[in-house]
């Protein structure tokens, strides 16, 4: 099977998948972890699959899944698998080392946001075709956050409206992901901050709440409910 979906598209979605979710209690790696009978990762493909712009999806599994995951996703979309790697950043270089030629915007997504709507794959995919260099969802914040020093002291109150939850997919100019991978230095928690650290300008566009990341058993049961609720 090609590892293409639609061949006039100018996608490819990067999915770091390879976590072990230890926030998730004991169990598979968290991609692998069933929401309604069937792994995350299956979810996240399906939807992303569903975005008309991707070309081209590649999936980072846990080093010693990747024969099961790419069964598992033969029925679900045309997919390329990699192993991943020990951190997420090294999973997203992996990843990113595998699209082929042709797409010039590349997004990464987090396998753990399974309830991806497709439409915000090509909310994201539009701005960087617009001419951005990097784009990401966001959210505003809804609780009051305090900064707290080790003893649990609390040392401030951040101005809250300046400040936005970030989700995923991440969008970027292909070229710009690269040189971003190519310089990163110590792992961080999402693409934008190796390009901010390139000077990259990083624009935000509006999030979702069903692009909510699956990290605890709650978050588990509320996809489950968003889900029956035709999410
Ligand atoms: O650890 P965290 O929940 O922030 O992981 C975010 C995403 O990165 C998850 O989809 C997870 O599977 C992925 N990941 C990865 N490789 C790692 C660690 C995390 O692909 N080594």
């Amino acid at each position: 099977m090609t590892a293409q979906l639609n061949p006039r598209g100018d996608v490819a979605v990067l999915v770091p998948a390879a976590g072990t979710g230890v926030r998730l209690g004991p169990g598979a790696p968290k991609a692998l972890r069933p929401l309604a009978g069937e792994p995350l990762l299956v979810h996240a493909v399906r939807r992303i699959a569903a975005a008309p712009s991707v070309h081209t999806i590649v999936v980072a599994a846990p080093a010693a899944d990747v024969e099961s995951v790419r069964s598992m996703l033969a029925p679900v979309a045309p997919v390329i698998v990699v192993p991943g790697g020990a951190e997420r950043q090294a999973s997203v270089a992996a990843a990113l080392a595998a699209v082929p030629a042709g797409p010039e915007i590349v997004l990464v997504h987090d396998a753990a946001r399974a309830l991806i709507p497709p439409d915000l794959v090509e909310s994201v995919a539009e701005a960087v075709r617009s001419g951005h260099d990097a784009v990401i969802p966001v959210l505003p914040v809804v609780d009051t956050i305090k900064e707290v020093d080790a003893g649990g002291r609390v040392l401030g109150t951040v101005d809250r409206s300046a400040l936005r939850a970030v989700q995923t997919p991440q969008g970027f100019r292909r070229s710009v992901l690269t040189a971003g991978h190519a310089a990163a230095g110590d792992p961080l928690t999402d693409d934008a901050g190796l390009v901010e650290k390139q000077g990259v300008a990083v624009v935000c566009v509006p999030g979702s709440e069903h692009a909510l990341k699956i990290t605890r058993p709650f978050d588990l049961a509320l996809a489950e409910h968003l889900l029956a609720a035709g999410a």
